[in-house]
């Protein structure tokens, strides 16, 4: 009964968040692509909307319902969900990266199906600009929140993230268990700042969401 009146954590609060894989075309009828799923984001964009944000998600292709009351923005390739990300970002203080971007892209998209001939072929690929960079660098700029998928050395890996990419936090993902991470609907996270830490131990995604917004909400208020 309490929790019903008391006032919602992220009331008056805008939220952009990205989410799932992005997708680089080789020609009309392939991609290079990644095994997210989404999940994590949507669980993250449906807690949000609960406790009372105002709440835009920019999704790669992935096969999740929109979680009521958020507005949601489709998009393929990195460079569509960059210019989706920064046609956003001035109306939002809160921003997450949680999609799995593409690091890298074909450099010459075919027009036409690619015919298969010689028995090697070699892709060209160029790197992808970091839309969690640039939103942390952008005036204004939201409080930055990125994510970090690792394999192995998580926390190492993950500050040196939180430091090279200027970011408030950081959410880190040990993608090596196939129990957590990536494709599965329970995960951990390491979550990293400048004055501290804490491990938000494995739980379902929406519980986990719920943690991370929460831990959020107290960042900014002590901002
Ligand atoms: N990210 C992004 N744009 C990119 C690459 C990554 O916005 N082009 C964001 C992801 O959404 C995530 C964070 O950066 O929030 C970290 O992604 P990750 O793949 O773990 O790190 P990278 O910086 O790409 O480094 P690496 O893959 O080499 O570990
Ligand atoms: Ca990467």
């Amino acid at each position: 009964v309490e929790q019903f009146f008391a006032p919602k954590l992220l009331a008056g609060r805008s939220l952009l968040l990205t989410a799932g894989p992005t997708r680089e075309a080789i020609d009309p009828v392939r991609y290079i692509s990644n095994h997210s799923s989404g999940k994590m984001g949507f669980a993250l964009a449906k807690a949000a909307a609960d406790m009372g944000a105002n709440v835009t998600l920019v999704s790669g292709p992935v096969n999740l319902p929109t979680p009521t009351g958020v507005n949601r923005v489709d998009v393929e390739s990195t460079d569509d969900m960059l210019n989706a990300v920064m046609a956003q970002v001035d109306s939002h203080d809160i921003f997450i990266g949680c999609a799995a971007v593409a690091d890298y892209r074909v450099a010459d998209i075919a027009t036409d199906k690619i015919k298969k001939s010689a028995t090697e072929m070699q892709l060209s690929l160029v790197r992808n600009p970091d839309i969690l960079a640039g939103v942390a660098s952008h005036t204004p700029r939201p409080f930055t929140v990125g994510f970090a998928a690792e394999t192995q050395d998580v926390a190492r890996y993950a500050k040196d993230k939180l430091i090279r990419k200027k970011l408030d936090m950081i959410a880190a993902n040990d993608v090596s268990s196939p129990e957590l991470g990536f494709n599965a609907d329970s995960n951990a996270l390491k979550v990293i700042w400048e004055k501290g830490e804490q491990d938000l131990p494995a739980t379902d995604k929406l519980t986990l969401a719920t943690q991370l917004l929460t831990l959020i909400a107290k960042r900014i208020d002590n901002a």
